[in-house]
């Protein structure tokens, strides 16, 4: 099974805007450029985390996923391909770049690419927040965070991402407006979620947590003071995974929340459940949040029944 979100790659014509963004704003730290000229951004003692390739549009590239182990990760990629899907294995040029000591990956039913891997390179004691913080970005086990996936029907993306890649559902959120389904593969609330908007695919955000509550408080300051990066959601509380964050541009389309406080589920232990609403208090939207585009996006061919 996999067991984190160990990497997330996008391509953006704003991508060395990211170098100043990652550090000043968000206490991140550049690694080595990519060969391609990919700007590497490190949060914990991996290698990088997160890739943001030079590209004419903001593009979607790839999620990378973690098993624990070479036979685990192979035993997975037996299981997919008994279900049918078209499981592709990296080439070295692959394993290089993303620093990985194994890499296979598919793609989602709207040509979204997922890769699942094992032995990502760590530096032990190498990250050093790139501003003043109180404490660390939360990884470990629990990987660099999670992502929201933009899908045009969410069922069809149940079917994959749960029946297909065993993601395990957390919870939803289902109201007028919003209709989400999150899910886990390891103690966090949820590694991965997808959110329906007919239509379209791409990803909505990338949510980072920190341990401390004062250097979410800190990114509350620099953003709202950043003549350049503005807050598209004010300081909330979700209704599901209890995290406390904001929602903040960033120099590609892709949102990332900023958060702290997010709570663990136990599967032993877990009910999933389901809101009609996404924060208990906060998460106000900002003009440039309803003038701003929901992400990365791709607009989709729409059948004539419409789905
Ligand atoms: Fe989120």
């Amino acid at each position: 099974m996999i067991t984190q979100l160990a990497y997330l790659g996008i391509a953006s014509p704003r991508s060395e805007e990211w170098r100043d963004y990652s550090t000043r704003l968000l206490g991140a730290v550049i690694a080595e450029d990519g060969p391609d000229g990919a700007v590497r951004v490190k949060v914990d003692d991996k290698g990088y985390r997160i890739a943001i390739h030079p590209s004419e549009n903001d593009e979607f590239r790839y999620a990378g996923w973690a098993c624990h182990n070479e036979t685990e990760l192979r035993e997975y990629v037996a299981h997919l391909r008994a279900q049918g899907l078209d499981v592709h294995e990296g080439t070295e040029e692959e394993l290089k770049e993303r620093q990985v000591a194994e890499l296979y990956w598919t793609q989602d039913p709207w040509g979204n690419r997922h890769e699942f891997v094992w032995g990502q390179y760590a530096h032990p004691n190498s990250f050093f927040p790139g501003r003043p913080m109180r404490g660390r970005f939360v990884t470990g086990d629990l990987g660099l965070g999670h992502i929201v996936m933009i899908v045009p029907n969410l069922e069809e993306a149940d079917a994959f991402y749960a029946e297909k890649l065993g993601f395990k559902l957390s919870d939803r959120v289902k109201s007028d407006i919003f209709n989400l389904r999150f899910y886990h593969c390891n103690g966090r609330h949820h590694s991965l979620a997808v959110a329906e908007i007919p239509g379209m695919t791409g990803i909505n955000h990338l949510m980072l947590e920190v341990e401390s509550f004062d250097d979410l408080g800190t990114a509350v300051d620099l953003f709202a003071e950043d003549a350049d990066r503005e807050i598209l959601l004010s300081l909330g509380r979700h209704t599901n995974d209890l995290m406390t964050s904001i929602y903040v541009q960033t120099p590609s389309s892709m949102q990332i929340e900023y958060g702290h406080g997010g709570i663990h589920v136990d599967d032993l232990t877990w009910v999933a459940g389901t809101h009609d609403l996404p924060s208990i208090w906060g998460h106000h939207r900002s003009q440039a949040y309803l003038d701003g585009p929901p992400g990365i996006f791709r607009m989709l061919d729409v059948p004539e029944d419409g789905r």
